[in-house]
Parts: C-alpha cells; structure tokens; sequence
C-alpha cells in the first residue's frame, strides 16, 4: 500500500506591505486552462502562467485571480471541484502552484484563488461517500438530498429553475437499483449544492481558506455567494419574493458565513481579502456583503450589463458608488469575464447590454465600433474610483468567437437546447505570437491543437504584433495602468462630476480629469494643461464619438482636494 504524501508546512513567502492595496488594485483575471501552455499538449498550464508572469508585470497588474485550477472533471470548467487542496493534473501539481505564487510576489503581483463553496463535484468524496451511503445516511447530510413528491416521490421536490435553466433535482439509484432521492443542483447534476447548515461544511471551508492563505495567496475570490443558504422547508419561489425570503439566493443567513471568513482572513498578516462573486440586483442588498466585517469587495456587474449610453452608464457608476460609501468598500469595475459576452464584441451591437438569457448565436457585430467603445471603456473604467478587473484577452481587444456547435463544451449552451450560444466564445485560448494557431499559445512546432480552436486571423491580435503597434490595445492598457500607478488620485477615493455636454461623462479625480463622449458627435475639451492619454486620436482639438480622454487640469486653488479620500 503506497502512503499517502505528508503534507509539509509550507514555508511560502507571504505577501506583507501595503494592507489597503486592494481598495485600488488592477486585477487580472487567468483562466488557467486559456491562457499559455508550456507542455504543448492544448491546454493551459500553470508552468505557462510562470512563463508569462513577466508579461503581466509589464500590463502592470498588481494580482492575478484564478479561475479553478483544482482537479475536476470540468463538466463546469473547474467549477465541480472534486479536490479543493490540490491542482488538476493537467494544469501542473501542487508544487507548481506554490512556486507560481512565489515568483508572482517577487515581481508584486498577489494572487488571488477562486473558492466554490456553493457545490462541488458529483466526483468528490463527500458526495461518492453520500451516494454509497443510501437515504437516511449521516454522509447525505451534507448535501440536500430529499424523497420526491407524488406516487413513488416520483416527482422533484420543488419546480425549482436551475441558473444553467432546467431542472435543479437529479434523482439517485439506491443500492439495489431501486429508484431514490433526489438531489439538488442549482446548476448542472455534477455540482451538487452543499448544505451550509452542516458543521462539517463550515469548517471545510474555513480549513480550505488557510490552506490556501498559508501559500502566500492574497484573496479569494467566492463563487455564487449569495446561494449558499436554502430554506430548508423547500418552499417554491414565490412570485415577488420579499428581501432575503428567495428559498435560494440571498438570504440573510449567509451573511455570518462570510463574518467567519473575515475573522479567518485578519488573522493573516498583509491584507488577505474576499471578493464575493455576488448577483444581487438590489444595490443595498448588494453593498450588505461589503460591511466593515464582511467582504473586501464585489464584482460591480451592475455596469457590466449596462449599455453603452451616457445616462445608463452614469447612473449605474451613482448607484453603485451611493451603495458602497456607507459601508466604507471601494467599489470595483469589471468589463468582462469568462462568463460573459467579450467587450468589443457586446459594445459593437444594437443592444450592448448584457443579459445570459439574451445571449443568441449570429448576432449581428460591429468589431471596429466595439472595438472604439471598448478602448474608451477602458479608460473610463481605470479612472473610476476603486479597484479594476481585467480578463484575460481584453487587452489584446479579443472578440468573442462563435465556434462550431459541434465543439461547444459549455453545459450552459446543451441545458438551454442549443438556442445559447454559451460562454466558450470568450475562453478561446490566447494568441501570443506569430502567424498561424496556436499562435505560441503552446510551444513553437510541438504543440496539440488549443482546446478550443483559434480563428484563423488571429495574426494582428497577437501580443507580439500588438507589441509591434503603438496604436494597439495592448499600448493602451499598458499606459492606462502605467499612469494610474502614477497618479495618486486615481484607484481609490472619490469623483467630483463635472458639467458636460449630453451624452458625455466628464469627471475629476484629484487633477486628472476623464472624458468619455457616447454622443455621435465630436465634442470640446475642458481646459487643460495636458493630454495624458486618449483612446482615439482628437479631431482637431476635439474628442471623438465612442471615445475618452485623460487630462491634467490645473488643480482648482479654492478646493483642498474635495475628490480625495
Ligand atoms: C460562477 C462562475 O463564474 C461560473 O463560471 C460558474 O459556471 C458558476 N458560478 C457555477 O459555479
């Protein structure tokens, strides 16, 4: 019988130095799997990550967030993990990640890891072990398992609607091939939902925090937090449900798991943070998670999902600033995801908002619009108080590719019959250089075909060519972030509007001003001393539609700084 390995006490450098770094922090989201692949066999690599570290130090990102990179059958691409303490075997080992943390730090860079603590996989052993164990057993506690309703419990327990659409209860075989329980999955059938009411569950999570906080990691980065809690009297979901009374989503009990969390998290040296993956439409409710005692910060996917439209986007950028100061959290901008609809691809359409349910195949695009308004939207982002989130690819302006049916993998397209599209569009795997796939995604000449193949002419998108380019993408997200670091009044603190003409966005921070104009026309330039960067050359001294600039102004003599912290 071979032994299983003895874990050792890590003795991985910790992040220390500033503890309010990520009130400002320029995030980069890797989606491991996507993002470079050192062994050449298609699929991302730690090992590739460690690699191109120095590329992200260059973007000027001060962490990296990973989607899961634990060993999982990635029926929900990592998001069923069977193994929170290890790394999939395809990505590298265990060994591999602390070494990437390490190298990380030393270039400044914190890392920030994904924690799933609403499910797991059908392929983790708490929930073989329930399966085995039959109904009644201790084991199925931790899950939710139920008998059904009607002749034969036959039916599900509740009609409750999955977030990948359908049905949220899959029914178990008992031992003796008899039909049993069922199960509830508030996504696909692999990731069943834990039972945060267990003790067990709790204390997991806790242990699975330090484990990872132990190995210098940053933050954590909490998948579907607000799902956690369920009524367990199983009610259906009522038409309008009061604040806090879904059978599923948001309920109050949730907030005192996250308390623990924080406590876990302060008794770590260096600002160890959470940040809640949290969709809850009611702004106040939203902040609720953001309390002093609570999490660092949230995903803002209120301006996420909004048009590109000056009024839309203004008052999303009040509402969610309104909503963070009495609870003292800086807010966060995020563009994109590897769940949703890349930027210049979502900005180059009739309806630039996001919504999953409207996600549809052959949509007609306008990637250069996109592309004008996505650099614009970049800036106009940076500027904005808080912290900042970046996707993979968006800084080389990536698309979102419609790929052949046949090799969507996305359990959201198959659970929609087809009809969405899904979210492999914008996990195509990254192009680094040259001519041809895999556009040095892995190793010159030796290299598997990508997981999910890349389009053809990917050639002038790559980071190589961009290099090349002053007028690329990649040039400008670099200058962004470099004058951002550079500026002391831009990442946290507060904006002062400024009066503009409709449809533009015109604001302060400190000194540097930022204009955006969504207006269809060419407008004015507040005075100012110099142009700091712009996403779109002037016209004259005019700033084009679909674009932003950045200005020094003289700083008002009257005001001690009104805009700063
Ligand atoms: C949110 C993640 O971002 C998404 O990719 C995943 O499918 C669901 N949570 C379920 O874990």
């Amino acid at each position: 019988m071979t032994m299983p390995a003895v874990e050792t006490a890590p003795d991985a450098p910790q992040p220390h130095g500033d503890d309010l770094w990520w009130r400002s922090a320029v995030i980069y989201q890797v989606y491991v799997r996507s993002f470079a692949d050192a062994n050449g066999d298609g699929t991302g690599d730690l090992a590739g990550v460690r690699e191109r570290l120095p590329y992200l130090a260059a973007l000027g990102v001060d962490a990296i967030w990973f989607t899961p990179w634990y060993p999982s059958p990635l029926a929900d691409g990592g998001y069923d993990v069977a193994d929170y303490r290890d790394i999939h075997p395809a990505f590298g080992t265990l060994r591999d990640a602390e070494l990437l943390i390490a190298d990380a730090l030393r270039l400044g860079i914190r890392t920030i890891v994904d924690i799933v603590p609403n499910h797991v996989s059908s392929e983790h052993p708490w929930f073989r072990e329930a399966l085995a164990a039959g109904p009644g057993a201790p084991e199925r506690e931790r899950f939710w398992f139920h008998p059904g309703k009607g002749a034969g419990g036959a039916e599900m327990p509740t009609g409750w609607v999955s977030n990948f659409q359908g049905e949220t209860w899959t029914r178990t075989e008992n031992p003796d091939g008899t039909p049993g329980e069922w199960y509830l999955h508030l996504f696909t059938p692999e990731q069943p939902d834990l039972n945060w009411n267990h003790p067990d569950v709790r204390r997991e999570h806790e242990d699975i925090l330090r484990f990872w906080f132990d190995r210098g990691v940053a933050g954590v980065r909490i998948d579907s937090a607000g799902l956690l809690i369920k009524d367990p009297t199983l009610p259906e979901v009522p038409e309008r449900p009061a604040p806090g009374q879904h059978p599923t989503e948001d309920r109050d009990e949730v907030h005192e798991v996250y308390r623990t969390w924080r406590r876990i998290a302060d008794s770590y040296a260096g600002a160890r943070v959470l940040v809640g993956e949290v969709w809850v439409p009611d702004a106040k409710r939203f902040a609720d998670y953001l309390r002093p005692d609570e999490m660092h910060t949230a995903f803002n996917f209120d301006f996420m999902s909004r048009a590109w439209d000056a009024s839309e986007l203004r008052t999303s950028i009040d509402l969610m600033l309104d909503a963070h100061a009495p609870v003292g959290a800086p807010s966060t901008w995020v563009l994109s995801n590897h769940d949703v609809t890349r930027p210049v691809t979502r900005y180059g359409r009739e309806d630039s908002t996001f919504a999953f349910a409207k996600k549809r195949f052959g949509t007609p695009t306008d990637l250069e619009l996109g592309t004008r308004r996505a650099r614009a939207a970049a800036l106009l982002t940076a500027a904005l108080p808080g912290s900042l989130y970046i996707y993979q690819g968006d800084e080389l302006g990536l698309p979102e590719v419609e790929l052949p049916r046949e090799l969507l993998q996305d359990p959201m397209h198959f659970r929609s019959e087809g009809v969405d599209p899904g979210r492999d569009g914008c996990r195509v795997p990254m192009p680094w250089s040259g001519d041809a796939s895999p556009f040095g995604f892995g190793p010159d000449g030796a290299s598997a075909d990508p997981w999910l193949p890349q389009p053809t002419d990917w050639a002038a998108r790559t980071v190589e060519a961009q290099e090349a380019d002053p007028g690329s993408m990649l040039h400008l997200y670099r200058e962004a972030l470099r004058i951002r670091r550079a500026e002391p009044s831009l990442g946290d603190g507060r904006l002062r509007w400024l009066d503009a003409a409709a449809g533009v966005l015109a604001f302060a921070r400190g000194d540097v001003v930022n204009v955006t104009n969504l207006s269809d026309a060419p407008v004015d330039l507040p005075v100012h001393e110099e142009l700091l960067l712009a996403s779109a050359p002037l016209v004259g001294d005019r700033l084009p539609p679909d674009s932003t600039a950045w200005l020094r102004v003289r700083p008002e003599p009257s005001r001690s700084r009104p805009d700063a912290p």
